[in-house]
């Protein structure tokens, strides 16, 4: 006799964990001492931290690897600094293959176990490949992320997902993790370039588009000040979008994205692909802020929200000095199209694009018009 002949034994695994982590927003971060750092490392089980820092970072700053250093010893009652690496930040990290390994293969080298930490201040790009590596290694070793760009302080760093780009397709290897904690300096927004700086920006239209109309009109009426880098509205945009974005993933119900829909992807259908189509010439947050234009008109021409709406806030992205469309969007709109079916893959097989409706609220939408968007393409 078998037990298990025509008959279906089902256990049940179930148990919930609660998830959080700090978000930390500062300036002259490395020239805090123990009572500053207490809130973000727990070095019960190790001391060993080991970090890496965007070279854009370094030659924007070159004193910050010392700085790290002297912060290091400053604290070295508490932590051990195993090592400081300099790897160059920017997409390019996301494309190397054999990336993650290299940062496998260092954990090893410096003896660090799952209970010790990597700390990397960068870029999102970088963040996302080393968070990656990290996710993996040991599966899964502590990781405090130093976010040095617009983007990354508004968006990218204070979520939970990591990734590297394979085959051509942005992010197809990745993980959802989360971060130890997130150290926002607003120091290193004051090194970026301008196109980078105001890249990052667009992240902040994209929530406030679908996510909250009062600070969406806030944007909108500070656009100068923003193009001008006026500190207190620079903190102001990203603290407010980096609040929206944790808030999101905290109180939305699907932090892990099981369900088809993403959410707050507003504008990235199209903005992966165009990344990919200019190999990586435009930065994100540009591609991001094309993206927006395009599927604003497209929301307005299909009645989600008013034709004169979709203008004005395309007008102040455009009067922030954030490109609002590409050739490549006119002359190559079928590979730009493409972009939506790997889009649609990478959700997990139904087609699902968030869009506004009324400017602050957000509405699903599950079949794009082939026809209008590349009308509205040239258009652009
Ligand atoms: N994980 C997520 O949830 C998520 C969300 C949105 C975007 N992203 C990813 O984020 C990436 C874009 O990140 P980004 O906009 O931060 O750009 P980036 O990381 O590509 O950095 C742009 C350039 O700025 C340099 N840099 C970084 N900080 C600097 C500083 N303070 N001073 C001078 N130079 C500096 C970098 O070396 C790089 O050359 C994309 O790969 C995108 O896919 C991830």
């Amino acid at each position: 006799m078998n037990a298990y002949q025509n008959s279906k034994i089902e256990l049940k695994q179930n148990f919930s964990l609660s998830h959080g982590y700090p978000v930390v927003f500062s300036r002259s971060i490395f020239t805090q001492g123990k009572v500053f750092w207490s809130s973000i490392f727990d070095f019960s089980k190790s001391r060993k931290v080991g970090v890496y820092v965007d070279k854009g970072v370094v030659e924007a700053h070159p004193i910050i690897l010392s700085q790290i250093q002297d912060w290091a010893s400053s604290l070295n009652s508490e932590l051990d600094l195993c090592f400081i690496e300099v790897v160059q930040g920017g997409e390019s990290c996301k494309n190397q293959i054999g990336f993650p390994e290299k940062i496998a293969k260092q954990c090893l080298d410096h003896n660090l176990c799952r209970h010790s930490y990597i700390l990397c201040v960068g870029g999102g790009a970088l963040l996302d490949a080393v968070g990656f590596a990290a996710s993996i290694t040991h599966r899964g070793i502590r990781f405090v992320r130093v976010p040095t760009t617009v983007l990354a302080q508004n968006d990218s760093g204070v979520g939970v997902k990591n990734g590297v780009n394979r085959f051509g397709i942005k992010n197809f290897l990745g993980t959802f993790t989360l971060p130890d904690a997130v150290v926002n300096d607003f120091n290193f927004i004051d090194l970026l370039d301008d196109r980078t700086y105001l890249s990052g920006i667009a992240e902040a239209f994209k929530v406030a588009i679908i996510k909250d109309k009062k600070f969406l009109d806030w944007l909108i009426s500070n656009v100068n000040n923003l193009k001008d880098r006026v500190p207190l509205d620079v903190e102001y945009m990203i603290h407010q979008t980096a609040k929206l974005h944790l808030e999101h993933i905290g109180k939305g119900g699907d932090p892990f994205e099981y369900g088809s829909s993403r959410p707050l992807d507003f504008g990235h259908w199209s903005a992966h692909k165009l990344e990919a189509l200019t190999n990586h010439e435009l930065l994100h947050g540009e591609a991001v802020a094309i993206g927006i234009a395009l599927d604003l008109n497209y929301a307005a021409a299909i009645g989600l929200i008013a034709t004169e709406e979709a203008h004005y806030i395309i007008h102040a992205m455009k009067q922030l000095g954030l490109p609002i469309v590409h050739p490549i969007i006119r002359d190559k709109f079928n590979a730009v199209w493409d972009g939506l079916e790997e889009f649609r893959e990478h959700i997990g097989g139904e087609l699902c694009i968030a869009m506004p409706q009324n400017l602050g609220h957000r509405t699903d939408i599950y079949s794009v018009d082939k026809e209008l968007m590349f009308k509205l393409a040239r258009q652009l």
